[in-house]
Order: structure tokens, then C-alpha cells, then sequence
């Protein structure tokens, strides 16, 4: 793969200015330091004045804004010739409802809006629009494209406004990239919440007998930061991504190799859909039991070279890497 670093400095000898947003998220704390490492001068979109004060530090110029309320932010995303757009409304934490799944909806239509509306077409040279794959929902055992009808199923059809939307600001002069990442395991989100903590402290996990055997796409959060990254330099105007590994895998699979890194048992309890809908709400019962074996041909074809290319290389990794944060902070 060439080498990131060198790209931006190479075309003009000035460093190319990049807006974020979403950059404290889950994979945008990922995202930023691979950013600075690759020579951008990276502007990163927050409300939370703590996050812009670590930022700072960082080599990040913090750019305080919430995107959904028209502001100064828009003028600083609007002279960036670079944008790479990851935030979303709060998704994770909680039961999902309808009522809820409306909102992020609504919230996220309005975010994009303001957003893309604001940027001008002559100045910005690429956007990196972040999806998601439940816009292409439940696709059974057939292996799926870019190309395929899409299915909206879990947050798919919340999400699914906002897709569509796009081509709208393709056709006002937006170079628009969209990346959608599958099932993104790292330190930091559900994979430790519901897999690593319990698995270690001897519990069972909760699953559903779908999450047994339908297979879902995962990509470790690091290789998902890298991919971003190449996209964002080597993703074609017009065309989306999927953002997966090589190996679609059951929800099962990946804590069955979580418990043999961490030598423990693993065990499961079933539970019944009605109860897992009534804990989690129908958006996420669906997201979980989807099937989705998601092609990552078009993300290869770029020149993208994965860290881990199977859970089997990323999961021991991230557990490795969780118990050595441990140990430290102990
Ligand atoms: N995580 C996954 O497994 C996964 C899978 C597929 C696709 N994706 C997509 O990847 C993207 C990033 O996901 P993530 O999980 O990293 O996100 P996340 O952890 O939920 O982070 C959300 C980010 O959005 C920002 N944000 C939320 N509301 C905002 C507002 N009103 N104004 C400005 N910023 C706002 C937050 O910034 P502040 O709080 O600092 O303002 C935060 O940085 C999303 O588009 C998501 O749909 C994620």
C-alpha cells in the first residue's frame, strides 16, 4: 500500500485542511491521530468543551459547534478541502424504540443538511460520508455488494432518509465518497460491554439463537479508522464502500474467540426474542439478527491492506490490548 503519510504534503508542500466531525466518537478517536499522523491539519467539530481542551494537546484545532443549530462551524467546515463526516446522533446505551429510532431520524437528516449544505462545491475536494450496513438489512445467505438492492431492516430504515438524500448533494457539485462500516468491534463499545467484561468475570453471555448462526460483517475499529482514512485518499467520487473484513462471522463466533483468548468457558443463555425485544427494543432485536455477508471486493480493489483480516487475527489482539490497559490502570 503507498504510504499515507507522505500524500497530503506531497500535492503543494501545504498540509491539506481537514474538517471532522464525530471525531470523539468511537471510531473518530480512532480516526484523528491516524489524520495527524498522515500530515492533515485536521479540524475536529465538538460540543464538549472538555474534548476540544485534549485536542488541543493533540495537534487538533477544536471547532465547537453542534450540527444541529446553524453556526461559525459551518464557515470553518465550508474552507476545508477535506470533510470527513462520522457523527450521529446518541445510539448506543439504552433501549431502542421507535420513538427513539424517529428521533435519530429526524437528528440526523437535519445534521447532515447543515452540514453539506454549508460546504461549497469548488472548495471541498472530497467528503467522506459515514453510513451504515443496516441500510442494506437482513440479505439472507447471498454474499452482497455495493450494488445490491438495499433491504433496510434494525436502524436501516432510520438511516435510510439520510442515504438517500445524498444523491441530491452529489448532483449540486459535492465529491462525495460513502463508507459503511459493518459490525465495528473495539475497546470502548458493546464488544467489551457485553463480550470481554462478562467473559472475564465468569458470566454467561445473553445471545439470541439467531446470533448463533446468522452471520454478520465485522471490522476491527482500527482497521475501520485506517480504512476511512484510505478511502478518504483513494475512495472514487460517487461510489460507496462497504467497510468489512474478509470473513463474515456469527455474533457467537467472535466471543467464541474472545473466551479462548481469555482461556475461560464460554457460555451462553438463550433468550427468547419476545424478552430481548422487550430489553433492547425492536430497532436493536433487529439489527443483532440480521444476516448480512457483506462483499469487501471494492474496498480490496482500492489497494486497502487490512491489520486483521478475521476476527481470528483482531479479537486476540483487542484482548490482549484490553488486558494490558487493565493491568496498568490496576
Ligand atoms: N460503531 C459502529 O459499530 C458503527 C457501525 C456502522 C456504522 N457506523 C457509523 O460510523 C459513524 C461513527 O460511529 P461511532 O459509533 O463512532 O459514533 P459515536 O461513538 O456514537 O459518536 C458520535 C459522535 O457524533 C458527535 N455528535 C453527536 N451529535 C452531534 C451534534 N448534534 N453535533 C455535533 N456532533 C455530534 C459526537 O460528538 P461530541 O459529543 O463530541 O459533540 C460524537 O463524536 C456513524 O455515522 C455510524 O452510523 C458505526
Amino acid at each position: 500500500m503507498p504510504s499515507t503519510r507522505e500524500e497530503p504534503g506531497a500535492e503543494g508542500n501545504t498540509l491539506k485542511r481537514l474538517f471532522v466531525t464525530g471525531g470523539t466518537g468511537f471510531i473518530g478517536a480512532r480516526f484523528i491521530p491516524l489524520a495527524l499522523e498522515a500530515g492533515y491539519e485536521v479540524r475536529g467539530l465538538t460540543r464538549n468543551a472538555r474534548a476540544a481542551e485534549r485536542w488541543k494537546h493533540a495537534g487538533v484545532t477544536p471547532v465547537h459547534g453542534d450540527l444541529l443549530t446553524p453556526g461559525p462551524w459551518q464557515e470553518e467546515a465550508a474552507a476545508s478541502e477535506q470533510v470527513v463526516h462520522l457523527a450521529q446522533p446518541l445510539t448506543f446505551g439504552g433501549r431502542v424504540t421507535h420513538k427513539r429510532a424517529v428521533a435519530y431520524r429526524e437528528q440526523r437528516l437535519r445534521m447532515d443538511s447543515l452540514l453539506l449544505e454549508s460546504l461549497k462545491p469548488g472548495t471541498v475536494k472530497r467528503v467522506l460520508y459515514v453510513g451504515g450496513t443496516s441500510y442494506y438489512g437482513n440479505q439472507g445467505h447471498n454474499l452482497v455488494t455495493e450494488d445490491s438492492t438495499p433491504r433496510p431492516s434494525g436502524w436501516g430504515p432510520y438511516i435510510a432518509p439520510a442515504i438517500e438524500a445524498l444523491p441530491g448533494y452529489r448532483a449540486r457539485g459535492l465529491p462525495l465518497v460513502e463508507a459503511y462500516p459493518g459490525s465495528v468491534y473495539g475497546l470502548g463499545s458493546w464488544f467489551e460491554e457485553y463480550t470481554l467484561v462478562p467473559l472475564k468475570g465468569g458470566r454467561r453471555l445473553f445471545g439470541l439463537k439467531e446470533t448463533l448462526v446468522n452471520k454478520m460483517s465485522p471490522i476491527h475499529v482500527e482497521d475501520c479508522a485506517r480504512a476511512l482514512l484510505h478511502l478518504l485518499e483513494h475512495g472514487e467520487v460517487g461510489k460507496r464502500y462497504f467497510v468489512v473484513d474478509d470473513e463474515p462471522v456469527t455474533f457467537a463466533d467472535l466471543s467464541r474467540v474472545a473466551a479462548e483468548t481469555l482461556g475461560v468457558t464460554h457460555r451462553r443463555v438463550l433468550l427468547p426474542r419476545w424478552l430481548c425485544t422487550l430489553a433492547l427494543g425492536p430497532v436493536l432485536t433487529d439489527s443483532l439478527t440480521a444476516e448480512a455477508l457483506l462483499s469487501n471486493a471494492r474496498l480490496h480493489a482500492t489497494g486497502f491492506q487490512f491489520r486483521y483480516p478475521t476476527i481470528r487475527e483482531g479479537v486476540p489482539a483487542l484482548v490482549r490490548q484490553w488486558l494490558e490497559t487493565r493491568a496498568q490502570t490496576r
